[in-house]
């Protein structure tokens, strides 16, 4: 059993810890790799560079997994819309040809992703990962949604508007499902043993249409993930109403993001709790953020707890920052 599921299952006293975006911009090794590579897609395409940047953060930091470095937005690529990332925005995607989309089958949707998987199969064997889990990923069928209809990162307000065509909103959230289940099963196939399910954008919606976009479609991807024997985590950030959420969807592990109280989390909900650290406190001072690492360990000191940030490391931290968070994390008792 590895360190993180250990601690998934409370088995051992020792405490964990990931982070989201432990592989990116504030590392300069990345960096390097990056400026070489000015297409973000490609990048993520290049098995070889995928796999290294995985592995960088665990060269440098006792942490206690690998996340497979991707994103979220490869899905819509691979169904054939355009994905592009413009520097200092963000991405940028083109128009939706659903009749075209809707024709696309599992073999060509998996040959544009073979690249993902490849970098599993080479990352998950590496010495750095003795004992350690490799975390492969999905966005949530919500959040790939937003992406595909708003073409971009939405503003708080702008996307209650693009959901008034409803039948085809119905047919395209059943595609993504389909193809998100295709995308799991191939990482776990390749050695992805934990998923981990991004709904960046649930804070978006009105309650009303929880059970439709968030409740429904992802414990449909939460069950694939479990009948295949593997721990799944939930990301929904933003959502208000966790406790509902972790007793319909039913995730192995809940990721609180930084706006949440983590003791009303702690008093209210019974299964595994990871994250909650707001990353802008490792670009602050170290008393301070020792100071706030302390509350979350102290809140879940006697439940299963996964250490992590509410969000991912931000690209102005300092690595020495993330160094001693991690060092501090696994010598306090
Ligand atoms: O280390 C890791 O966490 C694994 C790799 C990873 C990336 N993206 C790499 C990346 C993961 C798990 C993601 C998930 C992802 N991608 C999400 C969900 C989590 C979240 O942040 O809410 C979302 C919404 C995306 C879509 C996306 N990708 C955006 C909005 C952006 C641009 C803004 C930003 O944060 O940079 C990206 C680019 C991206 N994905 C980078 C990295 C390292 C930065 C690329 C660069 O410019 O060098």
């Amino acid at each position: 059993m590895t360190v993180l599921q250990n601690c998934i299952k409370k088995i051992s006293k020792d405490n964990c810890i990931w982070l989201m975006r432990q592989a990116g911009r504030y590392l300069p090794e990345f960096r390097e790799i990056r400026s070489k590579n000015q297409d973000f897609i490609k990048l993520c395409l290049n098995e070889n560079l995928s796999s290294e940047i995985t592995i960088q953060p665990l060269r440098r930091f006792n942490i206690d997994a690998a996340i497979i470095f991707s994103d979220i937005l490869l899905v819509p690529y691979a169904l054939g819309q355009s994905v592009k990332f413009k520097k200092d925005f963000g991405p940028l995607l083109g128009e939706i040809d659903f009749n075209k989309m809707s024709k696309i089958n599992e073999i060509e949707f998996i040959d544009k992703l073979k690249p993902v998987y490849n970098a599993i199969k080479k990352t998950k064997d590496q010495t750095e990962l003795k004992n350690k889990d490799l975390i492969g990923f999905v966005g949530a069928p919500w959040t790939i949604l937003v992406y595909m209809l708003n073409q971009r990162s939405p503003k708080n307000d702008d996307i209650e508007l693009n959901l008034k065509d409803k039948k085809f909103i119905e047919d395209l959230l059943k595609v993504i499902v389909k193809f998100l289940k295709i995308h799991i099963n191939n990482q776990i196939e390749s050695g992805a043993t934990i998923i981990q399910i991004f709904d960046s954008w649930a804070g978006l919606l009105n309650k009303k249409d929880y059970d439709k976009y968030i409740y429904n479609p992802t414990k449909d991807l939460v069950n694939f993930v479990k009948s295949k024997k593997i721990p799944v985590i939930c990301f929904p950030k933003g959502v208000n109403d966790y406790k509902s959420y972790v007793s319909l969807v039913k995730p192995d592990v809940i990721s609180i993001d930084y706006d949440v109280d983590p003791k009303k989390i702690s008093d209210s909900i019974d299964i595994t709790v990871q994250g909650g650290l707001d990353p802008k406190f490792l670009v602050g001072d170290k008393e301070e953020l020792k100071t706030n690492v302390k509350k979350y360990l102290d809140i879940f000191k006697d439940k299963p707890y996964i250490f992590n940030l509410g969000h991912g490391v931000l690209p102005n931290t300092d690595p020495s920052m993330v160094d001693y968070l991690v060092k501090f994390v696994k010598n306090y008792s």
